[in-house]
């Protein structure tokens, strides 16, 4: 069973509902799972041989939200290489937006860069069209914690 970190970029709050819901689906299935909502450089640093999941809206015009940027700066900056670390990728966005789910996909691009290894898809939801974002994740949720 695996020790996992889901790390959250919300404003509104969508992506935390969706990150705690992951947090119920993985723990029944026997993982050990805890959110980070405001999270430092030395909580991701105990995932390091790990897995995280990276649970994050976008705001602005594709950016990260402000509760997950300083995390975002601080992996660019201070880590460089992370090849041990195993994650995944919900992001939370708007199609009537050209950069949807830009936020998602800049952090992804970074952990690719640095080395880490995805487990399974990006989960792009659609604010447009998904009413219950963390309802509509559950499934994917359920057969990532089986891939870990
Ligand atoms: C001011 C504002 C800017 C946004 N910018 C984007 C964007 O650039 N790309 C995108 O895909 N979604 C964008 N969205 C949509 C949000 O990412 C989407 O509504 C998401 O579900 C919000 O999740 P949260 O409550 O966790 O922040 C924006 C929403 C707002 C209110």
């Amino acid at each position: 069973m695996a020790k996992i970190g889901i790390f959250v970029g919300t404003v509104y709050g969508n992506a935390l509902a969706v990150a705690e819901e992951a947090q119920q689906v993985l723990e029944q299935q026997g993982h050990k799972a805890e959110v980070f909502e405001e999270a430092t450089l030395e909580q991701w640093q105990e995932y390091l041989q790990q897995v995280v999941l990276v649970v994050t809206s976008t705001t602005g015009q594709g950016d990260l939200p402000d509760n997950i940027q300083p995390l975002y700066a601080e992996l660019c900056d201070q880590l460089g290489y992370q090849p041990d670390l195993r994650y995944g990728l919900i992001a939370l966005g708007d199609s009537s937006y050209d950069t949807f789910c830009g936020g998602g996909h800049t952090f992804d691009e970074l952990l690719q860069e640095q080395g880490a290894k995805r487990i399974g898809e990006i989960l792009l939801i659609d604010a447009i069209e998904v009413v219950e974002p963390e309802v509509f994740a559950q499934g994917w949720v359920e057969e990532w914690g089986t891939l870990l």
